[in-house]
């Protein structure tokens, strides 16, 4: 069945035009270059909302001067097929000048659950986000926006922030969305997965292979942190490639203890360099 493609716009007052009396209003920020994870969240907002507005903005702002910002990958024609296909009605695609137009001078910068973990390996980069995405927030003015739990750190960010500068829109966590395929399953979908070939997917799911033998010493009655940890490096020691940034277990404060709770609220969260590319991945600790 041919779907109808959605509109696109750059410019912000026409896409607030358009939204005027559309009911409730869903919203997804991306980077682009699309797969099923930002798919999956596209169909949550199709589901729960009335209009849903898709942004694709590769934001300057959140990635540090030794990071992948040129070499990002891009391709709106193809991503405006895959918003089409999951349901989307409006695609967002504003310009640099317009996010960012000249003497632009604030910054939206999160204390506390933005310090630890990315916020040191990545400096700037969560105040990048949220930068971007109260502007977004501010542009669109959806009820709902739509984040995904790959990202953990961001969401507990991003909420903190909505709540902090009272933005009235309801935060909904989606799950991470893992590959089915063959030799790389379980790897967490990325736009960043585009830069590995098959053979390196297939060893990059040692991270998820590591959270899960993590879970696996949990269930089996371990509740300190340092021996839960351990049973990760483990995994993640037998694959010479991995160059580990953090393996932690935290709390819903991002908070690290020597000893674990039973409160569902816990998670284990990996970052890695792996062939050159930095990978993130994150599970409950207490799997369901
Ligand atoms: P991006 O990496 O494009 O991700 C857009 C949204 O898709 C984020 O909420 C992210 O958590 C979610 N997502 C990515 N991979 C996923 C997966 N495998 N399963 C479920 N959800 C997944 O995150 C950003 O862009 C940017 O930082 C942004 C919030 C847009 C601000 O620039």
């Amino acid at each position: 069945m041919a779907v109808t493609e959605p509109r696109v716009f750059t410019d912000p007052a026409q896409l607030r035009e358009a939204l005027k009396d559309r009911g409730v209003v869903g919203f997804v920020p991306t980077m682009g270059y699309l797969h099923d994870g930002h798919a999956t969240l596209m169909r949550w907002a199709r589901q729960s909302c009335d209009t849903v507005v898709l942004s694709i903005y590769v934001n300057p702002l959140q990635f540090g001067p030794n990071e992948d910002y040129a070499s990002y990958p891009r391709d709106l024609e193809r991503d405006v097929k895959v918003a089409a296909s999951a349901g989307v009605d409006y695609v967002f695609a504003p310009t640099d000048g317009i996010m960012y137009p000249p003497g632009f001078s604030t910054r939206v910068s999160v204390q506390g659950v933005a310090d630890t973990l990315d916020g040191l390996s990545r400096p700037g980069h969560f105040t990048g986000v949220a930068t971007v995405v109260l502007k977004l927030l501010n542009l669109v003015r959806p009820d709902k926006v739509f984040l995904g739990e790959k990202d953990w750190q961001q969401v507990a960010v991003l909420r903190r922030m909505i709540t902090d500068l009272n933005v009235t829109v309801e935060v909904v966590g989606v799950p991470t969305v893992r590959s089915e395929d063959g030799a790389s399953r379980g790897l967490a979908l990325s736009s960043r997965n585009s830069y590995l070939n098959d053979e390196q997917k297939a060893r990059a799911t040692v991270l998820s292979r590591a959270l899960r033998a993590v879970q696996d010493a949990y269930a089996g009655g371990e509740r300190s942190t340092a021996a839960l940890r351990q049973a990760g490096l483990t995994v993640l020691n037998a694959e010479p490639q991995v160059n580990l940034d953090y393996l932690t277990i935290v709390d819903s404060n991002l908070q690290e203890h020597a000893t674990v709770t039973d409160d569902p609220f816990n998670r284990i969260l990996i970052a890695a360099r792996l062939f050159g590319v930095r990978l993130i991945d994150n599970m409950p600790l207490s799997a369901v």
